[in-house]
């Protein structure tokens, strides 16, 4: 290790000073003579405090700093496989500066007061304290203060509101019960202390502290030039991540902090659910309904009130007297079925309700200051709260969903984790309620919940994904949770909470939810209608579905009390428009699925802002317009798809949408745009959604669920343009076969020159056997003239269909081999 101690103030000394052994010698004769490497941490001791930078990869610097030692090295949310990680980092001297290199990061330390800048390879400062000093420690917390650059933009910590740029806000982060949030509501449900910063050439970098006190984040709002992080307590232990673009430093903070695990496919489905559908009669109904109006649906919901007494993991047998059964007939329908399985356990002085005397007998409850357990009111009333930190309680709670996993059911939901407390004024439990910290790779101790509170929501998580995975290990969990913290993303998917019906929230939720998704969050959805407030319009429903179809998690939800909000309520003409955009995203699967199992290794997120794929946005639009930073708007689907809602959605004027550049198709007609800006003039029945030139996007024939077998060829549409592929993904959709082969992969490319087309679909790779038998490539823009089409250089059937303006190819077969499809003009 490179360590240094700094006594004294002058250059001179600090050579002579007697720390000068091993790793210490090293360095000071490094610095003396120019420059050490080391693949070691950088130690540096000063009155001010002791430092430690290490270098994960050249991309990733990680700087922990105390005032006397270094803060224990402990992570809820880096597991100690990526914090011991370690990379060359040179160390050498400028002036009085120490600067500490990677191939990626420079960081120019200043020994005297530990003020630090941190710059890219090219010499652009990314990050610079805005005072003498790096940090301010007050009380038991700190502030680091940061210079914000002109042409600064900031995103990410997760599903805050207030538009995609958090500059010029201030957020808290803790998590809370936030029921009818409003866009300038703080704090919310989830925590993530990750940011992405951009500048206006689309350079950026990613700041993550992995600190889970309650903590700020300040973006210019009191001071306008300062970006103020301040935590209550716990260690300053932040990671800078290079870039130096934005999908690299999403894909960092993914390598850092875990990427969403492939999810069931059936997830990806339409979602139906309603607090509550109280009986087995209703939910069976509510399943009919959906299947005679032939509304695609994977999932179907149960709320609090399938249970006896709201008491988590019974059943109200008068409401539900055969549950087993009516799981079993929901599947026989592909509909899964999901079950709300809240964190507090009733506290009864009941016997018979094993969960909480399962708990009680190993001690499994968070504490009041006296030593008892802590009771709080939620739904069953009184009750108390398991220790998640513990993993013995982890595992405990893991095997209370014995029962329903056996009955088949199919996810769970974990509700109110922030952990919300009814009754109280902080709508959560007093900050001195006593944790405990016991697992793997930290110290036993106990925590107040001052510290834990930002944690429970993700640990409730994890404890219910790794109990599913105990009691079947090769299905994938779903769990969808409320409440969540950095790294949370590994356990469960999330949606926005209790928003509410009206077209503000339907456009507040875009920023939430791609901000989410560039913290990690790739499976995010929202209460499509609206979840309290009003009955949504039959419109305001019709543009939520059309917008949540192509949202990652699709889920109807609405709060008691209020009217039905299915998608067949209203006129007929809406059900219509519903329908069809629900149908859309099932014809999309093969795109989206392909887009989760990317997500799965590398961190991006399904549903992107468009400065994700485009940095230069971030400046200037081409075609002059300016960057949409606000709430609502466009953004894209995976790479390859930008959709386009008004962002006045309630107003019938006509909008512009600017495209990332010239060339990109309607995805409804097929037509090919000439520019870069497109007149939209609102229509009910049309969300614009714009196909990337050169993308390759794989659909399969209509189905009522992604259980079913589609039934005709996989269709491989072709949109010729500039740096043309596509990818495909699949395997059975619930099992992790796929890690032992059973996947199958095809990448597909088209080149255009004088002569025509060309589109090449690659082998096949992996062992899965998918459902086609055939194959066919559809060629959307218009060919001009005659066309003669071969596949692998003979003559192909192919029709142009008009209604799509599109070359439709039949392949002989399901193109396991590499396969070659020529479009040639044979006059002009
Ligand atoms: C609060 C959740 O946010 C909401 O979605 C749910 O319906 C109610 N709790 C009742 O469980």
């Amino acid at each position: 290790m490179f360590e240094l101690k700094f006594q004294s103030f002058g250059l001179g000394q600090w050579m002579h000073h007697p720390f000068r052994r091993l790793g210490g010698l090293v360095a000071l004769i490094g610095l003396s003579l120019g420059a050490a490497v080391s693949a070691e941490p950088f130690r540096l001791q000063t009155p001010q405090g002791v430092i430690e930078v290490t270098a994960l990869r050249p991309d990733i610097v990680r700087v922990r700093l105390g005032k006397a030692t270094l803060p224990v090295d402990e992570s809820f949310s880096v597991s100690p496989e990526r914090r011991h990680a370690t990379s060359p980092l040179t160390v050498s001297h400028d002036g009085n500066l120490v600067v500490l290199t990677t191939a990626a990061l420079v960081v120019r330390l200043d020994p005297q007061t530990l003020k630090m800048t941190v710059l890219d390879s090219s010499g652009s400062t990314l990050l610079a304290d805005a005072d003498d000093a790096d940090v301010a420690f007050r009380g038991q917390g700190f502030e680091l203060r940061k210079h914000i650059p002109a042409d600064a933009h900031y995103f990410g910590l997760g599903d805050k509101t207030g538009g995609l740029d958090r500059r010029g806000g201030s957020f808290t982060l803790w998590n809370t019960d936030a029921f009818l949030f409003q866009d300038y509501s703080d704090p919310l449900y989830k925590s993530v202390p990750f940011v992405l910063s951009a500048d206006e050439k689309g350079h950026a970098f990613g700041f993550f502290l992995d600190n889970h006190w309650r903590t700020r984040f300040d973006f210019g709002r009191s001071e306008r030039d300062t970006w103020v992080i301040g935590a209550e307590g716990g260690p300053v232990d932040y990671y800078i991540m290079a870039g130096p673009d934005p999908k690299a430093v999403v894909s960092a903070y993914g390598y850092l902090t875990g990427t969403p695990p492939l999810a069931p496919r059936w997830a990806l489905g339409f979602q139906q659910s309603r607090w509550s559908y109280p009986t087995e009669a209703e939910a069976r109904a509510v399943a009919g309904r959906l299947r005679s109006e032939h509304i695609p649906t994977d999932v179907l919901y149960l709320d609090i009130d399938y249970q006896d007494r709201n008491r988590p993991f019974t059943v109200d047998k008068a409401a539900f007297p055969d549950l087993a059964k009516l799981v079993h007939d929901l599947k026989a329908d592909h509909i899964q079925l999901v079950l709300i399985t809240d964190l507090h356990i009733a506290a009864p002085n009941d016997p018979a309700y094993l969960p909480f005397t399962s708990g009680k007998a190993i001690d499994a409850y968070l504490k009041d200051g006296a030593g008892n357990d802590y009771v709080g009111a939620v739904w069953p009333g009184p009750s108390v709260f398991p220790d998640f930190s513990v993993k013995t309680v982890r595992t405990w709670w893991g095997s209370l969903y014995a029962d329903f996993v056996r009955m088949g059911v199919a996810g769970f939901w974990n509700d109110m984790n922030e952990p919300a407390i009814f009754l109280t004024d902080t709508k959560t439990m007093p900050l001195s309620v006593v944790h405990r910290i016991e697992d793997a790779g930290f110290s036993p101790r106990k925590a107040t919940h001052l510290e834990m509170h930002n944690l429970v929501g993700m640990l409730n998580s994890q404890a219910t994904f790794e109990g599913l995975l105990k009691l079947e290990p090769d299905q994938r969990p779903f769990v969808l949770t409320r409440a969540s913290f950095a790294g949370g993303q590994k356990y469960a998917a999330t949606w926005t909470g209790d928003n509410s019906s009206s077209f503000a929230q339907l456009n507040l939720a875009t920023s939430q939810l791609t901000n989410l998704g560039l913290s990690g969050f790739a499976y995010v959805g929202d209460d499509i209608g609206g979840f309290a407030g009003a009955v949504p319009s039959p419109d305001l429903l019709t543009r939520w579905i059309e917008i949540g179809a192509f949202n990652p998690i699709f889920r109807d939800h609405s709060q008691k009390g209020k009217a039905r909000q299915e998608p067949w309520v209203g006129p007929p003409e809406h059900l219509a428009i519903r329908r069809h955009y629900i149908e859309e995203r099932y014809r999309l699967m093969p795109y989206i699925y392909h887009l989760a199992e990317e997500n799965s290794r590398t961190g991006l997120p399904l549903m992107r802002p468009v400065f994700l794929e485009y940095p230069q946005t971030l400046g200037r639009l081409a075609g002059g317009g300016q960057p949409d930073f606000g709430l609502g708007g466009p953004f894209l689907f995976g790479p390859d798809l930008l959709v386009a809602p008004s962002a006045t959605p309630e107003s019938p004027g006509a909008y512009q949408v600017v495209l990332p550049s010239p060339g990109w198709y309607d995805y409804w007609t097929g037509e090919r745009l000439a520019g870069v800006s497109v007149t939209e003039v609102p229509r009910l029945d049309r969300l614009p959604v714009f196909v990337r030139p050169g993308a390759i996007l794989v659909k399969q024939p209509l189905t009522q669920s992604l259980t079913e077998t589609p039934q005709g060829p996989l269709e491989v549409h072709v949109y010729p343009g500039p740096d043309c592929h596509g990818e495909l993904y699949w395997d059975d959709g619930v099992s992790y076969g796929f890690q032992r082969g059973a996947f199958l992969r095809q990448d597909f490319t088209c080149k255009s020159d004088a002569t025509g087309l060309s589109v090449d679909l690659g082998a096949r790779r992996g062992a899965y056997v998918p459902w086609w038998k055939t194959v066919q490539v559809i060629v959307h823009g218009k060919v001009a003239g005659g066309v003669k089409i071969t596949v692998n250089g003979r003559a192909a059937p192919a029709r142009f269909d008009d209604a799509s303006q599109a070359w439709r190819i039949d392949l002989a077969g399901d193109a396991v081999g590499p396969t070659e499809i020529k479009l040639m003009a044979t006059a002009p």
